[in-house]
């Protein structure tokens, strides 16, 4: 029996899996790493950590499900998206890659727009530029670090970087260059216009593929180190959030997901490019040929709840701990004793600024509507449900453009439990369906590899493999209470954009 395997080069680690040919998870292994805040607003991570956490996940996999590196069959990578890597003429790292959720580039994002006109920039790559996005940190590279940027040769995004140390081959594939700002979407290529109106060395940007293409085999090094067989083909794989959406089934139009992660992402695909008013969702190529997808994101959505459990849930935690229970569903508990709506109390999830809808890096958390009335179950209980509202906004901007929605599936962290499944339902006035398989990007690799090497004739054979699991039916009360609120949650973000500009003026 032949195995694949997925890479996941994610923020908080790398992970590897590997599946049957049947689609069945055998074995999986995760190492974590830090990441590096030198300034406020900056993040960053050291490649060299993702390669070691890579080939200790491999060899981890391979021992912990005793299989034999030359049983896998194909292998698939993904990871971040928009994280920048920089190397120099031998190919190696310059500085620390610098992450998704940076924030440095605000001066950058801006000279690009007046240079082409917002509009315009949009027409060309299908989205605005965006602080975390690959092209403004080239740009802020040669600013900021004209030395470092004197030796640039290549930009990577993780994943390709670690392709490129598995195979030695540089490539890209259309989902993940999507993310970059120097990609023509609508025609799956790099943009010759924004290379050549900003002075860029064409050759900094890999040569692009489809993600289920085989673009390298594993060299003699990695060989060695891992224990995989020589020339085991790897494919070009996709960004995270579009491996997630080959995870989930979502190919066609009708069916969309939304991860509860860290982040917050509501994903559909599309079989045309759509663009949402002032580009307002991400447009970028899916990992499927001949296919877009829409996606907009909730940076801080899981990451909101666990920040309010950790700051008000000291309480509970000391519970958990004497009963040997989960700290989260000891809170959910009694979050579920509080009425939907919070009586009146409403959160804005914006701790690390927002990309759906506001594309607003000043934006900031807010409580609205405090009363003697509330204690800080109120408190949690509105936090979830500003992430809720935060991903209705990105599935109303979807229904706006045309998309029907016909099913929403709910993966990520969130999707276990009861309390957010409920929430969600009520929030978005729809059922929401949980998956049997929970692996979301490190899943969507596995498929792409399986199409690469022939195993499935196409995503839609592959995703005969995903099962859905429970359905949670939206109560009409609740509804009813959230349809009230939500407009007034909008309203919120509108009263005090000016107010974030200022607050940041202070803060620098
Ligand atoms: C997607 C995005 C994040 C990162 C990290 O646009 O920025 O999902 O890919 O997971």
């Amino acid at each position: 029996m032949g195995y694949l395997m997925g890479i996941d080069v994610a923020t908080s680690g790398t992970k590897c899996i590997i599946a049957d040919e049947k689609g069945k998870i055998v074995s999986s292994s995760f190492n974590e790493y830090p990441i590096l805040s030198p300034q406020p607003g900056w993040f960053e991570q050291n490649p060299k950590q993702w390669w070691e956490a890579a080939l200790l996940s491999i060899r981890e996999a391979l021992k912990k499900g005793n299989i034999k590196g030359e049983a896998i069959v194909g292998i698939g990578v993904t990871g971040q998206m928009h994280s920048s890597v920089f190397l120099d003429e031998k190919s190696e790292v310059i500085r620390p890659a610098i992450l998704w959720c940076d924030n440095r580039t605000e001066k950058q994002v801006g000279e690009v727009h007046n240079l082409f006109g917002r509009e315009r920039f949009i027409e060309l790559t299908c989205n605005p530029v965006l602080t975390g996005f690959t092209l403004p940190k080239i740009l802020w590279l040669k600013e900021n670090e004209p030395g470092n940027y004197k030796k640039l040769r290549k930009v990577l995004v993780p994943k390709d970087y670690i392709r490129f140390k598995l195979t030695g081959e540089f490539a890209a594939d259309v989902s993940d260059a999507s993310g970059t700002s120097v990609f023509d979407v609508k025609r799956r290529k790099w943009s010759s216009e924004v290379i050549d109106k900003l002075e860029l060395n064409k050759d900094f940007f890999p040569p692009v593929y489809e993600s289920s293409e085989i673009v390298g085999k594993i060299n003699e090094e990695t060989a060695k180190l891992t224990g995989l067989k020589i020339g085991i083909p790897v494919v070009a794989g996709a960004g995270d959030q579009a491996a997630s959406g080959i995870s989930c089934g979502i190919y066609k139009q009708g069916v969309i997901s939304v991860t509860l992660g860290t982040s917050g992402v509501v994903f559909a695909s599309t079989d045309t490019v759509k663009i949402a008013p002032e580009g307002k969702l991400h447009s970028f190529c899916h990992a499927v040929k001949g296919k877009w997808h829409l996606m907009g994101v909730v940076l801080y959505a899981g990451g909101s709840f666990k920040w309010a459990c950790e700051n008000l849930g000291a309480e509970e935690k000391k519970e958990a701990q004497e009963k040997g229970i989960n700290f989260y569903d000891t809170i959910t508990k009694k979050v579920s004793q509080i009425p939907a709506g919070s009586e009146g109390l409403i959160f804005l999830p914006y701790l690390t600024g927002e990309r759906t809808p506001h594309q607003d890096p000043n934006a900031k958390g807010v409580f609205f509507g405090l009363s003697l009335r509330h204690n800080k179950m109120h408190l949690i209980r509105s936090v979830m449900e500003g992430v809720g509202f935060g991903l209705k906004d990105s599935l109303e901007l979807m229904k706006d453009l045309g998309i029907k929605i016909e099913e929403i599936r709910l993966v990520g962290g969130g999707a276990k439990s009861k309390m957010w499944r409920t929430i969600l339902a009520d929030i978005f006035e729809f059922p929401v369906h949980t998956l049997s398989v929970e692996e979301g990007s490190p899943y969507g690799a596995v498929l792409l590899a399986g199409i690469g090497v022939g195993i499935y004739k196409n995503v839609e054979e592959a995703s005969k493999v995903i099962k859905t699991g429970i359905v949670q039916e939206p109560n009409k009360e609740n509804s009813s209470v959230y349809k009230d609120s939500y407009p007034i949650y909008k309203e919120i973000y509108i009263n005090l954009k000016g107010s974030f500009k200022n607050l940041s003026k202070i803060l620098g």
